[in-house]
């Protein structure tokens, strides 16, 4: 287990009881809790996996959404809610002013819900982190797993923090194991979690390098061809469109088919692709496409560790009443 020399003893006891629970930990985790809201709002969590549920069922896209505000939200300060804030015009330049996410209204209903039933108690950072968890279930065919809460809402919400940390599509393979191992996050949870590509959408302008001029030999050459008649060349004036990261499969359910894409050349990213460019991530990328299993349960893994580095907890932060906006 990674222990920095600043931890104190407190912390690393804590660090210990907390691995001790939770097996993934691989690293000293701040002190989130199994059913934190267990006595202060027992239908805390009952209550996002419905509403998440309902909305999943109404538009099936939105499964997607919750997975990538969840990593959105992780890989800036960490899990506090802050790419959730709306600009002000004291901060007009918000985490989500840099990169347009979908999802927005949906946690806002999540939270109205929670609110009804317990208000003033449940954070935003963690209902982002049920529904994702909830996402797995619900559009992955995931057995339920626990998700570890306690986390508090950020007050600080920056976009030049976003344009920092937040991964490119065209990052090769080097860059997005470093961008990754910053936020604590190993090779095996980058392979594991890029799955989430099997399902959701994404703009042309993330991979319209891979068609225009000449088409990205890695890319299988069908994949590609179909792409160009939704796709028109950059700055042909035929606009943005928006395709399935999955075009093989189901394109809303989370699965290990984004391995058998990447195997065969059908995704859409270089970051994607870059993962068949070293045996070690080639070979984890094989065994998740044959043992769906085995990678549901990393996946779930990889979930509880993103949502548990570099949180708030007991008294910093604060509780949001509307996750759009900073309690004052
Ligand atoms: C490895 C580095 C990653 C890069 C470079 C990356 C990049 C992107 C890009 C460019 C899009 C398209 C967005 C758009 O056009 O609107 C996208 C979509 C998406 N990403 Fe990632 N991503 C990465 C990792 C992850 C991780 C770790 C997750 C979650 C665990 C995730 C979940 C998603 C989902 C679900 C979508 C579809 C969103 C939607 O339907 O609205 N991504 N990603
Ligand atoms: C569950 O969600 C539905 C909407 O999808 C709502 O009508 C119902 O009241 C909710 N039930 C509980 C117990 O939260
Ligand atoms: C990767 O595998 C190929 C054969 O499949 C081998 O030639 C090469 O040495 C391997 N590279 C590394 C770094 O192990
Ligand atoms: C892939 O699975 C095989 C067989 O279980 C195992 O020996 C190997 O270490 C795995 N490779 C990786 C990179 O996880
Ligand atoms: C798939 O992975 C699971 C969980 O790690 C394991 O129990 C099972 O034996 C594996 N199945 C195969 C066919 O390797």
């Amino acid at each position: 287990m990674a222990t920095s020399s600043r931890c104190n003893k407190a912390t690393l006891l804590m660090a210990f009881a907390v691995a001790a629970v939770l097996s993934t930990a691989s690293r000293a985790q701040p002190p989130l809790q199994y059913n934190f809201y267990g006595s202060s709002c027992p239908q805390a969590e009952a209550t996002v996996r419905n509403v998440t549920e309902g909305i999943i069922a109404k538009d099936r896209t939105m499964g997607a959404a919750f997975m990538r505000l969840f990593f959105h939200d992780y890989f800036v300060r960490g899990c506090d809610a802050s790419i959730l804030l709306d600009p002000t015009s004291s901060n007009p330049q918000v985490e989500k002013k840099a990169i347009a996410l979908r999802g927005y209204d949906a946690v806002n209903k999540i939270k109205a819900a929670v609110e009804s039933v317990c208000p003033g108690v449940v954070s935003c950072a963690d209902i982002l982190a049920f529904a994702a968890r909830d996402t797995a279930v619900v559009s992955g065919g995931f057995a339920t797993f626990d998700m570890p809460s306690g986390r508090r809402d950020g007050v600080v919400s920056n976009f030049i923090e976003v344009l920092q940390n937040i991964p490119s599509p065209i990052l090769k393979l080097p860059d997005l194991i470093k961008n990754f191992a910053a936020k604590g996050l190993s090779v095996d949870d980058l392979v594991t979690l890029s799955a989430a590509h099997s399902f959701g959408q994404a703009h042309c302008s993330f991979f319209n390098g891979r068609l225009y001029p000449t088409v990205d030999p890695t890319m299988d050459a069908t994949f590609a061809a179909a792409l160009k008649t939704v796709c028109p060349p950059p700055g042909s004036g035929g606009g943005d469109p928006v395709v399935n990261n999955n075009r093989v499969t189901d394109p809303n359910a989370l699965s290990n088919q984004y391995y058998s894409n990447l195997v065969t050349g059908q995704v859409l990213f270089v970051s994607d692709q870059q993962l068949m460019s070293s045996n070690y991530t080639a070979a984890k990328a094989a065994n998740n496409s044959a043992n769906a299993t085995a990678w549901m349960g990393q996946f779930a893994a990889a979930l509880v560790k993103m949502g548990g580095i570099q949180v708030l907890t007991g008294t910093a932060g604060q509780v949001r009443k509307y996750c759009n906006v900073v309690k004052s």
